[in-house]
C-alpha cells in the first residue's frame, strides 16, 4: 500500500516509540511489526543459518528518510547506516525536491547480464560469427535453465559475442559471450549464474574453443536508472538561491574535471544509496562495484550524478546501474529486510531501484548543497556532538544540552560532554530537591 504522506513535520522530536507508532499507521502496518526490529530484524538462529561459523549478529540502526516524491509517488524511505548526518541530510534534500515536483526517475528493463570465458579459440572473430548464428538456439536452452523465470514474464533475451585476445597474442585466443536475462524482480545473480554455467559447454562447442568462467557481471550496464530532480531556488535557500545553485554547478564541474574529486562526490551519493540497499537486504557490494565500474565507462572515473543550471533552475541528473531485487536472497529469511520492504511498499524491483536512485541524488545535493555554503563540518559536528553526549551517558533533553554546549565550546570530547552532564545532573538535583522542599512546606 501507498504512505499516506511522507511529509511528518518534527517526527525526529518524537521519541522513538512515537516514531515507531507514526510509521506503522502511515504504512499500515500493526505497529508491534516494528518491535522485530528490536533484535535488528534478524533473531540469532536465522543468522546461524545464513552464513558459517555465525558467533552473533552485528546491528546498524535503522532509520527512514522523509520528504521523498518518487514518479510522484511518497515514501518512506528506511536506512540502515551508522554514518551520522546521512539520513537527515537525505530528507532535507528530499524537501528541497519535493517543492520543484519530487524526482522523476526511468528505469531500464531488470536485464543482467551472465559472462562467459572461452578460451583456446583458434579463430575468435568466426567464434563470435558462430554463436551470432545460434542464438535462437541458445536463448531456447537458456529458457529451458530458468522456467519459472520465463512463466513470470522474465528470463534470457539475448546472446553476444566479443573477441578478447588472438591466437598469436600472450593469452592466446579468447572470447567472452555474454547471456542478458531479465530477472524481473529478483537481483538474479543465482539464476543468472545458472544459466551461464549451463549453455557454457555449447558456447564453447561453437567457438571451438574451451569454457572458462561463468559467472555474472557486477557491471549490470543493461540494468540502470535515470532521476532527475529540479529545485527551485527558493527551495535552496529563501535569501540567496540563486548563488547556492551557482556553487552546487560549480562543485558539479569540479567532479566532471577531476577524479579525485569525484570519487568523494560517488561516495556522497553511495552514502544514501547503499543505505537503503541495507535495510532492504540488497547486495550492495554488487551495486558499488557496478556503480564505480560504469563510474568509468568513458575511460575517465567520472561523477554519476552532474547539475546544471536549467533556465535559472538547477537541475540534478544521476545516471548508474542499479542491480536490486524485493524477491530472493537473503530477503526470504531477514525480517528486518522484509519489513522494510513493507514500510517502502514497493511493488516491483524497478520501483524500488527508483527510490535508491532518488535517495542517491538526494544525498549528493545535500553534500554539495553543503559543501558550497557553510562547509560539511558544521552540521556533522552538532551531530557528533549528539552521538558523543549519548556515549558519555546524557539521555531525554540532555542530549540536546550537552550537545548545545560542547558544540559551542568548540570541545567535541566525551571528557567534557561528561562534565557537563554531570554539572546538570548537579544542578537537576538540586533543583528537584528545592521543589519537593516547596512543595512539602505548601502541603503544610
Ligand atoms: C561524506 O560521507 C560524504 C561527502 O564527502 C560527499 C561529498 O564530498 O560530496 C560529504
Amino acid at each position: 500500500m501507498f504512505v499516506k504522506t511522507s511529509r511528518i513535520p518534527g517526527f525526529y522530536r518524537l521519541g522513538l516509540e512515537a516514531r515507531r507508532q507514526r510509521v506503522a499507521e502511515l504504512c499500515g502496518i500493526e505497529d508491534h511489526k516494528l518491535s522485530s526490529l528490536d533484535h535488528g530484524g534478524l533473531p540469532i538462529e536465522i543468522a546461524d543459518g545464513m552464513v558459517e561459523n555465525v558467533i552473533g549478529t552485528y546491528a546498524l540502526p535503522m532509520a527512514v528518510a522523509l520528504n521523498f516524491s518518487v514518479n510522484t509517488i511518497d515514501y518512506l524511505v528506511p536506512m540502515a547506516v551508522e554514518e551520522p548526518s546521512v539520513v537527515a541530510a537525505a530528507s532535507n534534500a528530499a524537501k528541497m525536491v519535493r517543492a520543484g515536483g519530487g524526482f522523476h526517475v526511468r528505469v531500464s528493463a531488470p536485464v543482467m547480464i551472465g559472462q562467459v570465458q572461452i578460451l583456446k579459440v583458434p579463430d575468435p572473430e568466426d567464434a563470435c560469427r558462430a554463436i551470432e548464428a545460434h542464438k535462437e538456439d541458445l536463448l531456447a536452452r537458456a529458457r529451458d535453465l530458468a522456467p519459472r523465470l520465463v512463466e513470470r514474464g522474465g528470463g534470457p533475451v539475448d546472446v553476444r559475442a566479443r573477441v578478447l585476445s588472438r591466437p598469436q597474442d600472450p593469452d592466446g585466443g579468447m572470447i567472452v559471450a555474454h547471456v542478458h536475462v531479465d530477472c524481473r524482480d529478483a537481483m538474479g545473480a543465482n539464476m543468472v549464474n545458472t544459466i551461464a554455467e549451463g549453455i557454457a559447454d555449447r558456447l564453447a562447442f561453437l567457438a571451438r574453443g574451451k569454457p572458462g568462467l561463468r559467472i555474472l557481471s557486477n557491471l549490470s550496464d543493461e540494468r540502470t536508472v535515470t532521476a532527475v530532480a529540479q529545485i527551485p531556488d527558493r527551495a535552496l535557500d529563501p535569501n540567496a538561491g540563486a548563488q547556492v545553485r551557482r556553487s552546487i554547478v560549480a562543485a558539479s564541474r569540479f567532479a566532471e574535471l577531476d577524479p579525485y574529486r569525484a570519487a568523494t562526490h560517488n561516495k556522497g551519493i553511495m552514502n544514501g544509496i547503499d543505505a537503503v540497499l541495507l535495510a532492504t537486504g540488497n547486495d550492495w557490494r554488487g551495486v558499488e562495484a557496478g556503480a564505480h565500474a560504469y563510474a568509468c565507462h568513458t575511460g575517465t572515473y567520472r561523477p554519476l550524478a552532474v547539475w546544471r543550471d536549467e533556465g535559472g533552475s538547477l537541475t540534478g541528473t544521476l545516471q548508474m546501474p542499479l542491480a536490486v531485487g524485493t524477491v530472493g536472497g537473503s530477503l526470504q529469511v531477514h525480517e528486518g529486510a522484509k519489513l522494510a520492504l513493507r514500510l517502502l511498499g514497493v511493488r516491483s524491483s524497478s520501483e524500488l531501484a527508483a527510490v535508491v536512485a532518488s535517495v542517491g541524488l538526494a544525498s549528493n545535493l545535500a553534500a554539495l548543497r553543503a559543501l558550497g555554503t557553510d562547509g560539511i563540518q558544521r552540521g556533522h559536528m552538532s551531530l557528533h556532538a549528539r552521538v558523543v553526549a549519548r556515549a558519555a551517558g546524557a539521555t531525554g533533553d540532555m542530549v540536546e544540552q550537552v550537545a548545545r554546549e560542547i558544540s559551542s565550546l568548540g570541545d567535541i570530547s566525551a571528557d567534557r560532554a561528561k562534565q557537563i552532564l554531570e554539572r546538570l545532573r548537579r544542578s537537576g538535583a538540586a533543583e528537584s530537591k528545592s521543589k519537593s522542599d516547596f512543595d512539602k512546606r505548601d502541603k503544610r
